[in-house]
């Protein structure tokens, strides 16, 4: 999906995603001391809201402008400073000094772009700083549920781990993971491919 389309998609009342953070955020986060942080491909705001209510001073980086407004008065609502910029990831331009997280949740985008993006985000860890990436796995397809149906935006952990490698990166964790998602006919599993890295002090 372009700009456009997560524009359109976006432009209701009514939140797209939940107001909850993603549970591997919250999981992957909670024993990391708060200091700056990226969301990128944030979307409505729902992770950045939450690490800046963790005391996390962030930056919420997506190319869609209607998904950036709803953000912001989401952020409003909850009374906390999220720093907005609207921007494809991969044309981002990190801050020098770097961020103590980098948090890519569920950034729906085909090669080479994705392995673009990915290398911007893990160029933006300062040292000591960690790299959260979730996202749709390839294997949600054929037996998870949910998430975009076309392969070409699904992920292979390996995607992410090369990318976290080849940037100077080490791999904390890098999994599968089950996302139980509650559905109108009961529990249902999606999916997700998760990887946390960090760069050495
Ligand atoms: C599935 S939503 C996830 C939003 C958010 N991360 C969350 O978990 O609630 C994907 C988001 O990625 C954004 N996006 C897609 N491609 C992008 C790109 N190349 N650069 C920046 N944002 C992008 C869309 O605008 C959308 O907000």
């Amino acid at each position: 999906m372009d700009r456009h389309q997560w524009d359109e998609r976006y432009s209701g009342e009514e939140l797209v995603w939940t107001s909850t953070p993603n549970q591997f955020l919250v999981s992957e986060v909670v024993g990391l001391p708060p200091g700056r942080a990226a969301d990128l491909a944030c979307g409505e705001g729902r992770n950045a809201v939450w690490l800046a209510e963790q005391g996390w001073q962030v930056t919420g980086v997506d190319f869609s402008p209607v998904g950036l407004a709803k953000a912001q008065r989401f952020a409003a609502l909850w009374d906390v400073a999220v720093t907005w910029v609207e921007s494809a990831v991969q044309e981002w331009t990190p801050p020098p000094e770097g961020f103590d997280l980098v948090a890519v949740l569920y950034l729906q985008l085909p090669q080479p772009e994705r392995s673009i993006a990915l290398e911007v985000a893990a160029s933006a860890v300062a040292s000591g700083g960690t790299l959260l990436v979730v996202a749709h796995d390839q294997d949600n397809l054929a037996r998870g549920f949910g998430g975009p149906p076309s392969a070409d935006v699904l992920y292979r952990v390996a995607d992410v781990t090369d990318v976290a490698v080849a940037a100077g990166l080490t791999v904390e964790r890098a999994d599968q993971v089950v996302r139980v998602v509650d559905t109108d006919t009961g529990a249902r599993d999606a999916i997700d491919t998760l990887v946390r890295a960090k760069r050495a002090e």
